[in-house]
């Protein structure tokens, strides 16, 4: 049984604990929180044994088999590399770090500690996206020319101190939910010779719409994310013999219809609580078979992505004030 630690009592959080008890291989066993009280309040509610009204003493704990670490962006390269100096392998959610050099010094902290460490990348895990990644890896749609891919949601009537508006939290839709679309590009096509990208912002200063092409030796990604509308969440791989259209929300799907020699196939796969279940699976296995990373969403995938949107950012002038 793997015994997991949560750090970070929020939203996501709450959905991650959801999902870990639909997993047979593990356990919630401690909650770490920066107020006792609250961490308490989780672990009764998840039925973790164990509270901690700091992160280090989590970190210290020997509890665990695994952190999940769920606190906003600007934190998850420090608690991380924290973290993992004290021993603990680390599921990170996304983005790894708010630039490359964050994510490069934390795998860097995970070899030399000899520890696990993995983005939280769920979609990566999704059994729909799975199955879109090994048919086009099959060449069942010929070449892939073309991935169409958005994300966004209304946020603008969000507290504007919270983590989507603030940009001392890296706020933004680029690094928060543009990184799916990226991630589908990245997934598909590898990484781009070429990135043409351009950006909104909102009065605190953080970014709100971001467009980007991504332009390859043979092939182009048209990718969108936004906080200042809905957008239909749909995606599309297209290729010389067929389109693989992943049905909305995209990034938690659970099926995709295939078009190819003039016919439409629709296939639900389905997947398990909200998705975070395939995560954590993938998690488990790792751990149970001594792996430091994982197969399908390596330090590597990680890096190339975070370069990714640095280039993105770059090129629309997302900034920081931190950095
Ligand atoms: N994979 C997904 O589907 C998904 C979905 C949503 C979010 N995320 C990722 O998960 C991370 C957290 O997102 P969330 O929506 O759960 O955020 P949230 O509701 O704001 O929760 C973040 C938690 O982090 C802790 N924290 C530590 N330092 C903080 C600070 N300076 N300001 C605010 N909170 C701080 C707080 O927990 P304590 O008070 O208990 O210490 C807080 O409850 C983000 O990096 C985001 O990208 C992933």
């Amino acid at each position: 049984m793997i015994k997991w630690g949560i750090v970070g009592a929020g939203n996501i959080a709450h959905s991650f604990s959801k999902d870990l008890a639909l997993v047979s291989g593990g356990e919630l066993v401690s909650v770490a929180s920066r107020s006792l009280e609250k961490a308490k309040d989780f672990a009764n509610e998840y039925g973790a044994p164990n509270a901690y009204g700091s992160y280090e003493e989590l970190f210290n704990s020997n509890t665990v088999d695994v952190i999940y670490l769920a606190t906003p962006h600007t934190s998850h390269a420090d608690l991380s590399i924290t973290a993992m100096k004290a021993g603990n392998a680390v599921l990170c959610e996304k983005p790894m770090g708010v630039n490359k050099r964050e994510v490069e010094q934390m795998v860097a902290v995970a070899k030399e500690n000899n520890v696990f460490l993995m983005e939280a990348l769920w979609s990566r895990f999704n059994p729909t996206i799975k199955k879109a990644k090994e048919l086009v890896d099959n060449g069942a749609i010929g070449t892939v020319v073309y991935v169409h891919s958005d994300f966004a949601f209304y946020a603008l009537d969000r507290d504007e101190e919270g983590r989507l508006l603030n940009p001392d939290l890296a706020g933004g839709s680029l690094l928060d939910i543009g990184i799916y679309p990226i991630f589908l590009a990245y997934l598909m096509l590898g990484k781009p010779k070429d990135i043409k990208a351009t950006a909104n912002f909102y009065k605190t200063g953080v970014e709100i719409q971001c467009s980007m092409i991504f332009n390859y030796e043979n092939a182009q990604a048209i990718l969108y994310s936004g906080l200042n509308s809905n957008s239909e969440k749909k995606a599309e791989i297209s290729g010389s013999e067929g389109t693989i259209f992943i049905h909305p929300r995209w990034h938690e799907t659970t099926g995709y219809t295939l078009e190819k020699d003039g016919e439409s196939t629709a296939n639900e796969i389905g997947k398990m609580g909200k998705g975070y279940v395939h995560e954590i699976e993938e998690v488990h296995d790792c751990l149970n078979s001594g792996k430091k990373e994982s197969d399908l969403w390596s330090h590597q995938n990680s890096l190339d992505l975070i370069e990714i949107m640095d280039s993105v950012r770059k090129k629309t002038g997302i900034v920081f004030p931190f950095e």
